[in-house]
């Protein structure tokens, strides 16, 4: 992709997310953009982009276009419209940065199908800081041994509509590596009423909801005397839109895979 911008399809551009990247990839000099949908129906639909935008450029429905003018697609939506979003993507041969959580095994399934054909990046966070974090917290974890509590907490506005956030859950999946246990078998989603004493080596979530944060998340290592706490704050969704990009420049051109923040920033396999 050297000496040519990357031309970016925006999906969802009418929600919070999608926004903040229309905003990104008007700041960032290595893009251009293809495109902008929304789903059909959405009074975002027919929408003039404005500027800095050329005026005839406005938000459509349309999905197929879209991927064969893209380079690389970026995803803020919903888990229901992945399935038709992955097909768009491979019938244009377009790579796909999936930012969209909430996704269950049947949506990994799709995905791990789709990357048999074209570059895919999947990421519950899209911040370079969280990314980082994940590595912090899976060192920590292979460190601390199981005497010490894992409990993740985190705050979103209170338009999230998942719980515990993908964030959380793979700060938890990042702990569970470092223990070499599978987070499934030891999550403990929720709290109520008499819980009995907490269990030895499980992983703990809890999930607040309020106002306008972008979302904060803490993982507090809890030992006999002493607690470790490492955590991420988020001052504004700018951070996901600036990561997601940054991942999409970096996705465009690749082989067909699945691929995900670690390998952006160079992180070592593990
Ligand atoms: N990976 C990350 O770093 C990161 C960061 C922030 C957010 N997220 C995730 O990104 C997603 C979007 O977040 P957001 O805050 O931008 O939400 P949002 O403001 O609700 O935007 C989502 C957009 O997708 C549209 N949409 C919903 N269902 C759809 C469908 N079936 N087909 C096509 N479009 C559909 C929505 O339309 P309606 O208005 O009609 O619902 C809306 O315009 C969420 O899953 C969120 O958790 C990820």
């Amino acid at each position: 992709m050297a000496n040519s911008k990357v031309k970016i399809g925006v999906l969802g551009a009418g929600g919070r997310m999608g926004q903040a990247i229309l905003a990104a990839i008007s700041d960032d000099p290595r893009l251009a953009l293809a495109g902008a949908i929304e789903r059909a129906g959405h009074e975002a639909v027919g929408r003039r982009l404005g500027p800095p935008w050329p005026a005839s450029m406005s938000i459509c429905s349309n999905h197929g276009p879209l991927a064969i003018a893209s380079d690389v697609l970026v995803d803020f939506t919903a888990p229901a419209a992945l399935e038709a979003t992955l097909d768009a993507a491979c019938d244009g041969k377009a790579a796909i940065v999936i930012g969209t959580t909430g996704l269950e095994p049947r949506h990994h399934a799709m995905i791990d199908r789709a990357a048999k054909s074209i570059a895919v990046l999947q990421a519950a966070n899209t911040s370079l800081g969280v990314t980082l974090l994940a590595r912090l917290v899976e060192d920590a974890a292979r460190a601390l041994g199981p005497e010490w509590d894992i409990e993740i907490a985190e705050l979103h506005h209170r338009h999230k509509v998942d719980a515990p956030s993908g964030t959380a859950l793979a700060l938890g999946a990042a702990a569970a590596r470092g223990r070499g246990v599978d987070l499934a078998r030891v999550s403990d989603r929720g709290r109520d009423g008499i819980t009995g004493e907490r269990v030895p080596g499980h992983i703990g979530f809890g999930s607040l909801r309020g106002g306008s944060a972008p979302g904060d998340h803490l993982v507090m290592f809890a030992g006999e005397g002493e607690r470790i706490e490492l955590g991420h704050r988020v001052e504004s969704r700018d951070i996901f839109a600036r990561g997601a990009l940054q991942a999409a420049a970096w996705l465009a051109g690749r082989p067909a895979g699945r691929y995900v923040m670690d390998d952006v920033l160079g992180l070592p396999a593990r």
